[in-house]
């Protein structure tokens, strides 16, 4: 037993959301969901690593109740999960069961991919993709409505919250972005004009969820259009766009970084999770690295040993830089990562072939 990771087995809550220790699943899209409907091979592939102390689970990428949300075959995604229709509902309320009698906690990630979607691609090849800078108000309310839609499903099927994917360039993100939003009306310009969309979406769901409903928004720098883009070029820039989602109504910011440890702005050796912190005054998720010598770009075309950098993940969270630590690749392929990581166990090399894998 490694008496040092003591701290991360601490339980923790934010409003009604209590989990059993700070171990967190990243959302990882994982393709198995035929017709978008999740079936038992995907509810045990969540409870697998329920069972094991992942105290939250939060989901694969689920497309939102939009024909433009998600678009088949860019990246090869087939089998992406949805939130709607009476099927993928039944089959969730699988899901969150099988995790909840396992002792965890679930939260799907509301998704719509924004530019980053194919034209022309299943399920509904005639949708056309979504840019900020083509995007009429009318259009901008009809996608507001839609997430609302899935994340009033999400509360139903039992979720123990939602998740957004405001991250990685795609529709949330790219009217954050100055690269992808260039609008002259009240949702371009500055940057807090730039955040209003966002803003807009997590009040229209705080409106329908209730109060006590736990929002999560996932926030990078890193953009898949941009591997070294600067959503917010400075710490000021960061604390307008997560003090604007703050007060709107995020519960917990995810902070999607490719390797935690990295200082987010010159003078200071705090990484990004530590800035949104200190800047927004919410709970926040750190991710991006533990557990291998090599971030998840280049674990494509590398090959990736397992290492053990906990001791810089305890010493952040002592310092209170984040209150929860995910694990993206680590759970991937080993459902017992934080069972062996409690246990001071080796981890295993980044095998390559788990991503085709649901077990
Ligand atoms: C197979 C795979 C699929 C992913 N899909 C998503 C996704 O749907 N949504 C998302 O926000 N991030 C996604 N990510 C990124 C992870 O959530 C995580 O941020 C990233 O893998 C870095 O964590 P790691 O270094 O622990 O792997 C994915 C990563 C992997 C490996």
């Amino acid at each position: 037993m490694r008496e040092d990771l003591a701290p991360l087995f601490k339980d923790f809550s934010c409003g009604q959301l209590t989990l059993s220790n700070r171990f967190v699943m990243s959302p990882m899209t994982r393709q198995f969901s035929p017709d978008g409907v999740p079936g038992d091979d995907v509810a045990a592939y969540y409870a697998r690593r329920a069972t094991a102390k992942v105290g939250l689970i939060i989901t694969e990428g689920v497309g939102v109740d939009h024909p433009s949300a998600i678009g088949h075959g860019s990246m090869g995604e087939e089998n992406i999960p949805i939130l709607h229709g009476d099927a993928a509902l039944v089959g969730w309320r699988r899901v969150v069961d099988s995790v909840h009698r396992a002792g965890g906690k679930i939260i799907p990630q509301l998704w719509h991919m924004g530019e980053l979607r194919t034209e022309g691609t299943p399920p509904f090849p005639d949708a056309k993709s979504m840019r900020p800078n083509d995007m009429s108000e009318f259009e901008i309310a009809d996608i507001i409505a839609a997430f609302v839609r899935s994340a009033v499903n999400a509360k139903a099927a039992g979720f123990d919250g939602i998740a957004l994917h405001g991250g990685h360039g795609y529709l949330i993100d790219s009217f954050l972005w100055a690269g992808t939003n260039t609008r002259a009306d009240a949702y371009g310009g500055d940057i807090l004009r730039r955040t209003r969309f966002a803003t807009e979406l997590v009040k229209a769901i705080r409106a329908e969820v209730g109060p006590d409903f736990p929002i999560l928004f996932r926030i990078s720098q890193w953009k898949l259009q941009d591997y070294d883009a600067m959503l917010a070029k400075t710490s000021e820039e960061l604390g307008l766009i997560v003090e604007a989602l703050a007060a709107a109504g995020v519960d917990i910011f995810d902070v999607s970084t490719r390797v935690f440890s990295l200082p987010a702005f010159p003078g200071s050796e705090m990484g990004l999770a530590g800035w949104v912190r200190k800047l927004s005054g919410k709970p926040t998720i750190t991710v991006g690295g533990i557990g291998f010598d090599k971030e998840l770009a280049a674990s494509f075309v590398q090959p990736t040993q397992a290492i053990d950098n906990l001791g810089d993940v305890v010493r952040r969270f002592a310092a209170e830089e984040f209150d929860l630590v995910a694990l993206g690749r680590a759970l991937l392929m080993d459902p017992a990562w934080v069972l062996k990581a409690q246990a001071g166990m080796p981890f295993e090399p980044f095998d390559i072939s788990s991503y085709s894998r649901l077990d």
